[in-house]
């Protein structure tokens, strides 16, 4: 297990600057998704990384070692790319055992047999060892890629989008291979991917990056919750949260959040807000910080104007007094329809508060 460290790092083409001051510090056999929008910088950290590409300042490390000068081949790294390009004239066996020869010539039969035979095993391939790439299902091909990366037993996996070419299903029980994979190798594993659902699942820390900048390194649990920026808010989570700007007025337990579309109370678990009584904000509203129930005095009062059904929930775009429109996570069977009142209790220790100019967090977490 080998660490990874970025520091000062920056790369640029021509005018155009991919990335920017990056400092990251993986620690030994984590697991670490790059995620971010087309353009944000991910594959460039990556191939600075493996050395396909040359940083213009800063320092890589891999292990103990800066590897700004050391050639890819002697970087002890394996790369698996979206396109994951198997030998078609070759078979399985042959395509596994390719790295070890290509490498080292002397190595003997009995033990590339023995290499591949323990890589096939632990990716479930060992009954199609003798069929060609044409002959097996995409998943089956990536599992391929993934183990001629293995059979080196290289310090770190570097991983570049290896499922977006897999359909949704196939895409997500490989999420839950590679993960089984993670902890049965225990290597470090940099992955990148504009998939935040892939992130969540996969990462024990995630980097946020946008436009070359590194935004949020942290838990999933932790992006997802507590946001660094509004960047961060937005581009995690199934659905886009609702923002909204307005007042927040009051404390010790009880705050009023005044909008121009209406006003929401926060009840209680507002510690992490009360230095910010009679500030503007903007509050990052996900579903679930919300219960809606029927009865007069169960929250604030507001108009069910959409429902949509999404497999265990029924969302439910509710519209304020005023106007402003929020989006709820209720039961499937509480039948709410469009047009019906709804009482919404805000749970505010779900809630995240954000500069409005400059889109960064002020909340005080414990
Ligand atoms: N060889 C290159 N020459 C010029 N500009 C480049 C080159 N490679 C990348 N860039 C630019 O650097 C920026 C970062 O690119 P990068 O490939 O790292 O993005 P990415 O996050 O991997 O995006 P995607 O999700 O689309 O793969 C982009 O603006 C891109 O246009
Ligand atoms: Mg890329």
């Amino acid at each position: 297990m080998t660490s990874v460290s970025f520091t000062g790092v920056r790369k640029t083409y021509g005018d155009a600057v991919a990335l920017e001051a990056l400092d990251l510090s993986i620690a030994p056999g984590e697991f670490v998704a790059l995620l971010g929008p087309s353009g944000s910088g991910k594959t460039t950290t990556l191939n600075l990384l493996a050395g396909l590409i040359d940083a213009d300042e800063g320092e890589i490390r891999i292990g103990e070692r800066v590897v700004n000068d050391v050639t890819p081949d002697r970087r002890d790294i394996a790369m698996v790319f979206q396109n994951y390009a198997l030998y078609p004239h070759l078979t399985v066996f042959e395509n596994l055992e390719f790295p070890l020869k290509a490498r080292d010539r002397r190595v003997s039969a009995a033990e590339v047999e023995q290499k591949v035979e323990k890589v096939a095993a632990t990716l479930g391939l060992a009954e199609l060892l003798h069929r060609y790439p044409k002959e097996l299902s995409g998943g089956q091909q990536q599992r391929v890629a993934l183990g001629r990366a293995m059979i080196r037993d290289p310090k770190v996996f570097l991983l570049d989008e290896p499922l977006s070419n897999l359909d949704a299903r196939l895409r997500i029980r490989m999420r839950r291979d590679i993960k089984a994979l993670h902890e049965a190798i225990g290597s470090t594993i940099v992955y990148v991917t504009h998939d935040q659902a892939e992130a969540m699942t996969l990462a024990t820390r995630i980097a946020v990056f946008s436009n070359g900048r590194l935004q949020q390194f942290a838990t999933p649990a932790e992006i997802y919750s507590r946001p660094a920026n509004l960047f961060v808010a937005e581009f995690v989570g199934e659905r886009e949260p609702v923002l909204l700007e307005g007042v927040l007025t009051g404390g010790s337990g009880r705050m009023i959040f005044e909008t121009a579309g209406g006003m929401l109370t926060l009840d209680g678990a507002v510690r992490h807000l009360d230095a910010l009584a009679g500030r503007r904000v903007v509050l990052c509203l996900r579903a679930e910080a919300f219960r809606a129930g029927r009865e007069a005095g169960e929250g604030d009062p507001a108009t069910v104007k959409l429902v949509e059904l999404s497999g265990p929930d029924a969302l439910l775009t509710c519209a304020l007094p005023g106007g402003a429109e929020i989006c709820v996570r209720a039961e499937p069977n509480a039948g709410f329809a469009r047009g019906d009142g709804v009482w919404l209790r805000a749970l505010p220790d779900r809630i995240a508060a954000f500069d409005p100019q400059s889109g960064t967090a002020l909340c005080r977490w414990e």
